[in-house]
């Protein structure tokens, strides 16, 4: 008798514990490894007096079909799709599309990740062209773009496709990003009531954004935020961030007591100066993990799951060994945290390849493997 009473007090016990795992809580736990499939973010392979609607080269969108089988033969359970499907769009009202050939290509992309067995972020990426095109992002063209957006992936599997409403809201203040988000929310819920959402905050997702925020009342969403700490390493040589990168190299990851980094001219007395002097400390492990951390308590304290959308480090100029043990820091602090994440990116200017190659470096496989090693021994 003892012992079915015990049985029936964990029958109970689990099923309750089932039944206060949220669906976003669960759909996020089945995120693990994930990975960033760029292109079709792409917008500036595009023409800029034709607003780079026409940036998808329908040959160069076959390709790629292939390397959504190597991402899960690689061990990743699940691909962001970065998609300026504002490109394809009219920038005026009444709204329509201008381009149905990047439309086709991404219905390709959400059905190749389903046919590899692959989680599939639909992200919503670039929506305000990085400023390009003034107006492109106002709350009603975000709207329309949403409607269209969830009528058409409204059928796919809520289980396996999710909807990430906007990447990187910035030069937009707090409270503007949020009346927008929700907005947003409104809209995808009235087509697609079951299908899980991806939400982060303003400031580019930053982790502080998100710790300064609260949840929205819908239940079904995963929160995201973007990990390019410490900017200066994973950021060097880039043309396209912040003032004085471009010119930045040799920065080592992590600093040694004797690393000295050059601060090139325009960055005196800018923000990567800044950076460079704290590197020291930005760039420790200890640093890194407790900004996880933070971020893992701010999902605790609101009962809701979180997933790192970004993370990477930019190959120009770095070795492949220091990238790998940037790499290594996070991957082992997901694992340990059990926070879900994305690498930024299969095959652009982030890739984890021996460079030159199309395969991933030996030390990048390990610090991706870190993550199941730490949860393993927890
Ligand atoms: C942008 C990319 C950029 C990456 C790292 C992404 O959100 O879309 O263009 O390479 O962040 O900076």
């Amino acid at each position: 008798m003892k012992k079915i009473i015990y049985f029936l007090l964990i029958l109970l016990f689990g099923a309750h514990h089932a039944a206060a795992q949220s669906i976003a809580q669960q759909r996020a736990d089945r995120m693990k490894l994930g990975m960033n499939l760029s292109y079709l973010d792409n917008y500036s392979l595009g023409t800029k007096e034709k607003n780079y609607a026409d940036f998808v080269k329908p040959a160069d969108a076959a390709k790629r079909e292939k390397m959504f089988a190597e991402i899960a033969k690689a061990g990743f359970s699940t691909v962001r799709i970065p998609i300026n499907f504002g490109a394809w769009a009219s920038l005026n009202q009444p709204y329509r599309w201008e381009n149905g050939e990047g439309l086709k290509t991404a219905d390709l992309f959400v059905k190749w990740a389903a046919a590899n067995d692959l989680n599939a972020i639909v992200d919503l990426h670039h929506v305000e062209f990085d400023g390009k095109i003034q107006g492109a992002a106002t709350t009603e063209r975000i709207i329309w773009l949403w409607r269209q957006i969830a009528t058409r992936y409204k059928n796919t599997n809520p289980e396996r496709v999710f909807f990430e409403l906007r990447n990187e809201p910035h030069d937009i203040k707090a409270e503007d990003w949020r009346a927008q988000a929700e907005a947003i929310i409104k809209t995808v819920r009235q087509i697609a009531p079951n299908h899980t959402l991806i939400v982060g905050f303003h400031d580019w997702n930053s982790r502080q954004a998100l710790i300064d925020s609260k949840p929205f009342a819908d239940a079904n969403i995963i929160y995201t935020f973007h990990y390019y700490d410490p900017f200066i390493f994973t950021h060097q040589g880039a043309t396209w961030s912040s003032e004085g990168l471009p010119e930045l190299k040799n920065v080592p990851f992590p600093a040694s007591k004797n690393t000295k980094i050059e601060t090139p001219a325009i960055a005196k007395g800018k923000w990567v100066e800044n950076q460079i002097n704290s590197y020291q400390k930005d760039s420790s492990a200890e640093k890194m993990f407790a900004d996880l951390k933070a971020a893992k308590n701010w999902a605790e304290k609101n009962k809701v799951p979180i997933f790192v959308g970004e993370f990477g480090s930019y190959g120009k100029y770095p070795t492949t060994e220091d990238r790998c043990r940037h790499a290594a820091v996070i991957y082992s602090a997901f694992g340990k945290l059990n926070i879900p994440g994305a690498w930024w990116e299969w095959d652009g200017g982030f890739n984890m390849f021996e460079k030159g190659t199309t395969k991933i470096a030996a030390c990048m496989r390990k610090a991706v493997d870190s993550y199941n090693v730490r949860k393993a021994a927890k």
